[in-house]
């Protein structure tokens, strides 16, 4: 099964290392440009897949959440990858408008935004919405919700 058969049916992992392979087998199978939204509850596991994400971009910096700002930007691998992290959002802000990113995207990229519902409505088409949650067992799952 490739990877995007595997996360449609949804993927356990048992660690933060699992989650991170996950991230690098998808970020080899994703197109030039690529924009994914990751949903889900506290601690879930979106930023730890966004360091996966950057490993398999050979990316060396330390990936870390957007406190002050609301995205950080990585150029130094094969891509850039904007990491977003809309938490502190507030869905009605209109947010998205006054970013201007298209002034930081530089093809080929990828875009990966935590909480994207405090975004409201994204002006772009995504490429892959994935949910993450953790299960009673402790174990965190990882799947596609693409409609
Ligand atoms: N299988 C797993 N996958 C991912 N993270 C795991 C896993 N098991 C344990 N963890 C731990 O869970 C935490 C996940 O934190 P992470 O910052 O990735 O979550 P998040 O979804 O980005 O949360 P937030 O909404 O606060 O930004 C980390 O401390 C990580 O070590
Ligand atoms: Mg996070």
């Amino acid at each position: 099964m490739n990877i995007f058969d595997r996360l449609n049916s949804g993927i356990e992992t048992r660690s933060p290392d699992e989650t991170i392979t996950i991230a690098t087998l998808l970020a080899e199978a994703l197109p030039t440009e690529a924009i994914l939204t990751l949903e889900g509850e506290l601690g879930a596991g979106k930023t730890t897949f966004v360091k996966g994400l950057a490993q398999a971009m050979g990316i060396q910096e330390l990936i870390t959440s957007p406190t002050f700002n609301i995205f950080n930007t990585y150029d130094s691998g094969i891509k850039t990858l904007i990491h977003m992290d809309a938490y502190r959002l507030n869905p009605d802000s209109n947010a998205i408008d006054e970013l201007m990113l298209e002034d930081f995207i530089t093809p080929p990229y990828c875009l990966a935004i935590e909480w994207p519902s405090n975004l409201g409505e994204l002006p772009w088409p995504t490429t892959l919405p994935l949910e993450f949650t953790i299960s009673r067992d402790e174990k965190h799952r990882i799947q596609s919700i693409a409609k």
